[in-house]
């Protein structure tokens, strides 16, 4: 067998004796560290390996070790494409680009509008949550330069930096949303991107809703609690580390 073929079938025992050792541990740690791909990646050419590299560039190791939200993300971004919802991408709560970097390799040809201050954490919205609380969280290492930098040059990122929802300006009429990802932690602008993307999804459109059920932010499951009242659509929880939900617009 010639050099590379052989790497790849070492490769494939070494994984195959991680994954066995891994599971037994995991299992008797009781811990929920070694799972399954789904059998689209597993036994498709998928490479995952390059996802998981996007993953890990730039966020923190608790958040990197949270592949549940990776695949999550693999697995909504193929069913806007598969399913052909039409419209942009969106996020609220860039901090240095992690998920904005994910989303864009996924879906390129998508526009995607990505708000942020940039600066970290608004004090108007800390005196809206509980206590003024923000866990010592301020988010402040970071700089738009830095995240187009780690994201890449393209046209089709549109980052609007400032205070949401006031920088919702820059949206122009009629824009219509596939997929948009809400993770600014804090109950007030996670109400106002609700009131504001909600009526511009597109029919089945996703909206993932990161620390839904996290105990850290509260706020967020106040928001997303309160906004749905009275609307259709089922919150979903996900069972990811910070307990993201999903939303999918109803099909009008
Ligand atoms: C948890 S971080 C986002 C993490 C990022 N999605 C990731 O996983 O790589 C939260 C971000 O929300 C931003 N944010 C919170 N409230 C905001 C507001 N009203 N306007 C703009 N940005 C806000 C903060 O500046 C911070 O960068």
């Amino acid at each position: 067998m010639k050099g590379p073929g052989r790497r790849g079938a070492t490769r494939r025992v070494l994984r195959s004796l991680v994954k066995r050792g891994g599971v037994a541990l995991a299992d008797a740690s009781g811990s929920y560290a070694v799972q399954h791909l789904p059998e689209w990646i597993a036994k498709t050419s998928f490479d995952f390996a390059r996802w998981r590299e996007l993953w890990v560039a730039q966020n923190p190791r608790n958040d990197r070790a949270d592949l549940a939200r990776l695949v999550m993300f693999l697995e909504n971004a193929r069913l806007v494409d598969v399913e052909g919802i039409a419209g942009s991408l969106a996020e609220l709560g860039v901090y240095q680009g992690t998920t904005a970097k994910l989303l864009h390799a996924l879906l390129p040809d998508r526009t995607l509008w990505l708000f942020d201050t940039f600066e970290g954490f608004d004090e108007r919205d800390l005196a809206h949550e509980r206590g003024g609380a923000s866990g010592g969280f301020r988010f402040d290492d970071t700089s738009l330069e830095r995240v187009m930098r780690h994201i890449g040059a393209s046209e089709r990122v549109r980052p609007c930096k400032g205070h949401f929802p006031a920088t919702a300006a820059a949206v122009p009429d009629g824009e219509r949303f596939a997929l948009v990802h809400l993770d600014a932690d804090l109950r007030k602008p996670t109400a106002d991107a609700l009131a504001f993307f909600y009526p511009r999804m597109a029919p089945g459109g996703f909206m993932i809703l990161h620390d839904y059920g996290s105990g850290a932010w509260p706020g967020i499951a106040e928001a997303v609690d309160g906004f749905f009242a009275d609307k259709p659509e089922s919150i979903v929880r996900i069972p990811d580390k910070s307990g993201t939900a999903i939303v999918r617009r109803v099909k009008r």
